[in-house]
């Protein structure tokens, strides 16, 4: 336990570019939007590279500093910081029409962003309109309805899994532009009109729509594993980004309430790469309670005028689509299964100022589900069916008390840290970048 280093975060704190750690990942470790991107940015000074390596623009990070908020979608959280260069790797899915209007957005509020400080991936996936009408029809109709953010992230994972979608390196050929869209309307065509009776882009159209965009995008495009593979033995510092949150991950979250990559630690092998290295360190983070927004189970979602209060002082709106997010306590059994899953070595815990004042806590320890007492979730647990129990804790007045942490919010965190099992890293306690506190080294 180390809180009581807490006085002398800054001289214990010591990752920086001189010290042996090389690579790290910030890992979403519940139902997305825990605060990644201002710890991602936080950090970014500390790195060379900062790398997106799944999901794509339905991903909402903020960043505050001073007044400034910047809201990033598919641009890594490490641009606002000029010594680092931002990666978008072959594992995103990349819609080239919201990264000019992110590039020119940022343009306007001066940070500097150029070929020199961002690069995109000639093998990513590009998400075209046909992927975007489609997503957002499907989760208008039927039962199956996710909750997704229509941005056509499913639809251009599906292309990508079957062979068929369009890299971003296809826009630069008019000709091979147009025939492999051709292809990949062929079936949509069929889908749009006699399914759904929907207008879309003509072929014609969409080429030319996205030979443009291709133009725009032609400085930023490299071959990002080859920049990492050189950065790596050139000993540069790397770090990872993700998006979303290890429940939302496809293989290891509450399918099918999922996003269709693998938001978990393993998308940083497939997604980007790492040659010659490991992980050195994995940084889960955690919101101090759990929110979700779409559909899908949600065992400790809070009903009723206290939960409502969590999410109007933590503001729990959707940084991509402006959804309300559900709220609910910390869930153990879920937290357990996400380090596991993700290999997490270490927490950032994000957000426990709204805890104050809130009344009586409670952490969920364990489920009931079937007769028998579940500890860990895994996968494929109907998480519709288990009921929660849950340990109590009084009400916090304060995060800190000369400069320590005040003693019940110590023992909220301090519970959490023991039953994780890893070490609590870092505490945020506000939305911008400065309101931070680092309990322990990040190696
Ligand atoms: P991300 O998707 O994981 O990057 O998270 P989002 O940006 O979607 O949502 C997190 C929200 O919480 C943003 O509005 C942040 O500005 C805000 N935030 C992050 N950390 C803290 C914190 O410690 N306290 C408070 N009050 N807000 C925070
Ligand atoms: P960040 O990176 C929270 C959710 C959607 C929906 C499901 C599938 O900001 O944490 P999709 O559009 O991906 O097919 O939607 O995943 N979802 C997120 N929830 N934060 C996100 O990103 C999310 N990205 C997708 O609400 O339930
Ligand atoms: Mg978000």
């Amino acid at each position: 336990m180390t809180f009581h280093s807490l006085k002398n975060y800054e001289i214990l704190y010591s990752v920086s570019k001189g010290r042996h750690m090389q690579t790290m990942a910030i890992i979403g470790a519940q139902w997305g939007d825990e605060g990644k991107g201002k710890i991602t940015d936080y950090f970014s000074k500390y790195f060379d590279y900062v790398v997106r390596f799944q999901g794509g623009n339905n991903a909402g990070h903020t960043i505050i500093v001073g007044e400034e908020k910047t809201v990033l979608h598919i641009i890594p959280s490490g641009i606002l910081n000029p010594n680092c260069h931002s990666l978008i790797a072959h594992g995103v899915v990349f819609n080239p029409e919201v990264f000019k209007i992110e590039v020119e957005n940022l343009k306007a509020k001066n940070i500097s962003v150029t070929h020199e400080n961002l690069s995109v991936s000639l093998h990513c996936n590009i998400i075209t309109s046909y992927h975007q009408l489609l997503d957002q029809i499907r989760d208008s109709k039927g039962s199956q309805k996710i909750g997704t953010t229509g941005k056509g992230i499913g639809p251009a994972y599906e292309d990508r899994s079957s062979r068929r979608g369009i890299k971003l390196i296809d826009l630069f050929d008019k000709e091979i532009l147009r025939k492999k869209l051709k292809r990949v309307l062929a079936e949509k065509e069929i889908l749009f009109k006699s399914l759904y009776n929907i207008d879309y882009p003509s072929l014609e159209e969409e080429t030319e729509k996205l030979f443009s965009l291709g133009q725009y995008v032609f400085p930023f495009a490299q071959d990002t594993f080859s920049i990492i593979d050189k950065a790596i033995q050139e000993n540069k510092k790397i770090l990872y980004e993700g998006a979303q949150g290890v429940l939302l991950d496809i293989d290891y979250g509450t399918f099918p309430f999922v996003t269709s990559s693998n938001t978990s630690a393993g998308g940083v092998y497939t997604g980007a790469g790492l040659p010659g290295k490991n992980l050195e360190e994995t940084l889960g983070i955690f919101k101090a309670y759990t929110t979700r927004v779409g559909e899908g189970p949600f065992p400790t979602e809070m009903k009723g005028a206290q939960g409502e209060k969590i999410q109007k002082d933590g503001h729990e709106f959707g940084a991509t689509t402006g959804r309300t997010r559900k709220v609910g306590w910390l869930d153990l059994p879920l937290i357990k299964y996400a380090i596991k899953s993700s290999n997490i070595t270490a927490i950032a815990l994000t957000k426990i100022d709204i805890l104050i004042n809130q009344g009586p806590l409670k952490i969920c320890t364990h489920y009931e589900y079937e007769g028998k007492k579940i500890e860990v979730a895994y996968p494929g647990l109907d998480l519709e069916k288990v009921t929660p129990h849950y340990k109590d804790f009084p009400e916090l007045s304060a995060v800190f008390e000369n400069e320590e942490l005040e003693s019940k919010t110590h023992n909220y965190i301090k519970y959490l840290e023991e039953q994780a099992g890893i070490p609590i890293k870092m505490i945020a306690y506000g939305p911008r970048r400065s309101e931070l506190k680092i309990l322990q080294d990040i190696v």
